[in-house]
């Protein structure tokens, strides 16, 4: 892909919106309980801080790297820990936070991981979901956007690793 223009799909003002919302439905739900957020790096870095810092409930953050997708558009369907979270989950009540549920495969396998190392409770929340693109089912709490099947980028996500600072999300233009 050589023509690499954006087509802007979401912008920055429905973002900040949508994630304020999220973050509210979530202070909310919690009600006042320590929710450690597990941000899923890269894509969901700057989700994570939009919705950490409009969460009115005690934070505490930490991250975890997994990378399934290989350079382009394609994932390899193979999920793998870069590098995991410092802090234990055990007893606590987490939350993942992620930039986009695609296939599933990498929710369904962090849930699998951390759900083994006894957390209180765990729950998702994705900024993005394509449902068209499902191959196993996941349990998703708390969703930003339902798009259709365009591969995007910006506000964390990239693609070959560029776009990641966009503060609008767009989908890359293939002519
Ligand atoms: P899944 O395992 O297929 O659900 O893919 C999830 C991961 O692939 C996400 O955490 C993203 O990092 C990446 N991904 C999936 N779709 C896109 C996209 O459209 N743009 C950028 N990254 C994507
Ligand atoms: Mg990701």
């Amino acid at each position: 892909m050589n023509d690499q223009k954006i087509i802007s799909l979401i912008t920055a003002e429905k973002i900040e919106k949508r994630v304020m919302e999220l973050a509210d439905e979530i202070s909310s739900d919690y009600a006042g309980r320590e929710i450690l957020l597990i941000g899923i790096l890269k894509g969901g870095w700057i989700f994570m801080s939009d919705l950490a810092r409009n969460i009115n409930s005690p934070l505490i953050c930490d991250f975890l790297w997994v990378a399934s997708y290989g350079p382009g558009m394609k994932s390899s369907g193979e999920v793998k820990i870069v590098s995991d979270v410092s802090i234990s989950v055990e007893g606590k009540d987490a939350l993942i936070v992620e930039d986009i549920v695609d296939t599933g495969r990498t929710i369904k396998y962090l849930i699998d991981i951390l759900g083994r190392r006894n957390p209180k409770s765990l729950r998702v929340c994705a900024l993005l979901d394509k449902p068209d693109r499902r191959e196993v089912s996941v349990e998703v709490d708390y969703t930003g956007f339902v798009i259709p099947d365009k591969f995007v980028v910006g506000y964390g996500m990239d693609h070959n690793e560029k776009f990641r600072s966009l503060s609008y999300i767009g989908y890359l233009d293939e002519r």
